[in-house]
């Protein structure tokens, strides 16, 4: 791919990491935290301030009866660089590139992203579930962006994720981008303009 940018912040709660923007492979977050074994299916990490609002999502949409569980939170530069060469082998390297980033560019090397299951662990069908449905409509209160919406794979460069939210540590601009359905892309491209 052409057009690759090396990201310079990698902290920032709102940098951009996507196709053509590539984190270090030393880039590991330092202050990753590991999350409430009630709410992940096994040891699962993200950073501090994603950890804590990530729990009090799911432990409010616990209190309604909806069980969101982490499947996949923070990954490693070397761990991505499996999962990608993994889907190559299976479903051959235009698919994966669809469905999976290669090693420097997923943002769940970031630790802010959380791929999420209800208690089926069936990603394939989450997307048909209550605790989908409400996720998708309430995960901004807590600061998490649906990142792969489906009317937005032209712009991400990704399948539809249902279950791929992303961490942005601001209520008030994961309610902008929700209410003008807006991804993080469109925004930056907006944020560069104005600058
Ligand atoms: N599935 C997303 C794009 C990732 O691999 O980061
Ligand atoms: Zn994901």
């Amino acid at each position: 791919m052409k057009d690759i940018n090396l990201v310079i912040n990698p902290d920032d709660y709102l940098v951009l990491v996507n196709k053509h923007n590539k984190l270090s492979s030393t880039y590991i977050p330092s202050d990753l935290e590991l999350i409430n074994e009630l709410y992940s299916d096994s040891k699962q990490y993200l950073r501090k301030k994603a950890r804590s609002a990530f729990e009090s999502m799911t432990n409010d949409a616990k209190k309604i009866g909806l069980n969101i569980i982490a499947v996949s939170t923070y990954r490693s530069y070397d761990y991505q660089d499996k999962l990608f060469n993994k889907y190559v082998k299976e479903k051959g390297i235009d698919y994966a590139s669809m469905c999976s980033a290669r090693s420097g560019h997923s943002e769940h090397q970031l630790g802010l992203a959380v791929d999420i299951a209800n208690d089926n662990l069936d990603y394939d069908n989450f997307d048909k579930t209550k605790e989908s449905n409400w996720v998708k409509n309430n995960a901004y209160k807590y600061g998490f962006i649906l990142r792969y919406p489906l009317d937005k794979v032209d712009i991400t460069g990704y399948k539809y994720e249902p279950w791929h939210y992303r961490y942005i540590d601001s209520i008030n601009l994961a309610k902008y981008l929700y209410d003008n359905n807006l991804t993080l892309e469109e925004y930056n491209k907006t944020r560069n303009n104005l600058e």
